[in-house]
């Protein structure tokens, strides 16, 4: 019997878009926010910030519009933002890039992540990520009838294991991405990982996704991206985002950059996906990557002094942590308490604790979710007063632990 309705269910089965009975599914994300509503609870879950981002940026979108910044940007992005693109990577990376062909201004990073891989991809190409990975990644890998490969990182580093990554990576890989810094681990990874993955491109052909929306969301250490690495660039789209280096993850505005070849398919496909958005947000956010050094030093520190609060107030509820070297996530293990199912605590805790959090398994193929079932990932992108009250409330963990 025709059901006209199967295709849909097929490529949705394939992105994981279901959940395990074939229902489009509430995802845990959606279900813990939710109990988050329901019992007041402080939600560590969700990754968006409190604050808002600078004022001065702010003005910039609201002039914009009502100065007449309301009808569709040009498809690339405006030239002021691609230039401002570039130069923040000539600024920061020493990375030239010429804002003419090399820039797309995409809807988020989301946006950018999902053109690429769609321009790229065969059905049947495997595209390697590191696991946990950000949910988008293995959706829109299924949703181009694409094979999705792994190499996990294992608790409590999260540092990739070199060798099973070259025996993931073969002639078959037609993509690696790769999210440095890692959400939602907050691994940085270290530089000889980054120059493995660009060795491996060459060794099999394949081009390299880099998602660094985290750029900026470094602990301690500077950011190095793969474009910037020796044999890099000429391989690699980099992916980067207002939403998290400004605290505007509403605006969507996000990009891709690298060589004309590759940055002109991207924009070939992101004209049918969006054809272009924003366009108020784009002066303003052309305006944020110029601000002075000390705007970006000054995010990192507070975001990473708020990473170090929350880790010592689980510490002292006596929950192992794994310290975050960047991003605003951290990661904490229950694996020695009685209690040590993460879906099942992450549901009860918005009710029993007052605070919400994310089972690290949202970030896992369902195959692998056994691997991953006592982690719990924190978000501390909020102001110091709410992480004060959230460690206070989790000094109520262990006793939900152990029941
Ligand atoms: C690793 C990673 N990539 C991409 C995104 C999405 O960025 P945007 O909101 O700019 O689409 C996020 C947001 O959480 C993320 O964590």
């Amino acid at each position: 019997m025709s059901n006209i309705y199967s295709p849909w269910q097929r490529t949705a089965h394939g992105a994981n878009l279901l959940d395990s009975a074939g229902r489009p599914g509430v995802t845990i994300f959606e279900e813990i926010t939710g109990l988050a509503n329901e019992h007041k609870a402080i939600n560590l879950g969700q990754g968006f910030p409190d604050a808002e981002g600078p004022e001065i940026i702010r003005q910039l979108a609201v002039d914009a519009v009502l100065s007449g910044a309301n009808q569709y940007a040009p498809g690339s992005g405006t030239m002021e933002l691609r230039q401002a693109i570039a130069a923040h990577q000539q600024r920061f990376y020493s990375v030239d890039i010429d804002p003419s062909t090399e820039v797309v201004v995409t809807t988020g990073a989301t946006e950018a992540i999902a053109a690429s891989l769609l321009a790229f991809l065969e059905p049947g190409d495997e595209v390697v990520t590191f696991e946990p990975y950000y949910d988008s990644y293995g959706a829109t890998i299924g949703l181009a009838n694409a094979v999705h490969k792994v190499v996990q990182l294992k608790a409590p580093n999260f540092e990739p294991d070199l060798d099973e990554l070259r025996r993931t990576v073969t002639d078959k890989t037609r993509v690696i991405l790769v999210n440095n810094p890692h959400n939602p681990t907050g691994t940085v990874f270290e530089k000889a990982v980054l120059e493995e993955i660009i060795a491996l491109a060459h060794l099999h052909d394949c081009i390299i996704i880099a998602d660094e929306v985290y750029e900026h969301l470094t602990f301690g250490q500077q950011h190095i991206p793969v474009a910037s690495l020796p044999g890099g660039f000429e391989r690699t789209i980099s992916i980067s985002s207002a939403g998290k280096s400004f605290s505007f993850t509403g605006w969507k505005v996000g990009w891709a950059t690298g060589p004309q070849a590759l940055i002109t398919a991207v924009r070939t496909v992101k004209q049918f996906l969006t054809y272009s958005s924003g366009p108020a947000f784009q002066p303003a956010v052309a305006q944020a990557l110029a601000l002075p050094d000390s705007f970006f030093n000054e995010f990192a520190d507070s975001l990473g002094q708020a990473g170090q609060q929350l880790a010592h107030g689980l510490e002292t509820a006596g929950i192992p942590v794994m310290r975050p070297k960047g991003t605003y996530f951290l990661v904490a293990d229950i694996s020695g308490f009685a209690q040590n199912n993460a879906v099942e605590v992450t549901r009860r805790m918005p009710q029993q604790v007052g605070v919400a959090a994310i089972p690290m398994s949202v970030f896992v193929h369902p195959e692998n979710q056994k691997d991953y079932q006592s982690l719990i990932r924190f978000a501390f992108c909020k102001q110091p007063a709410v992480i004060s009250e959230a460690v206070h409330r989790l000094q109520l963990l262990p006793e939900v632990l152990k029941r």
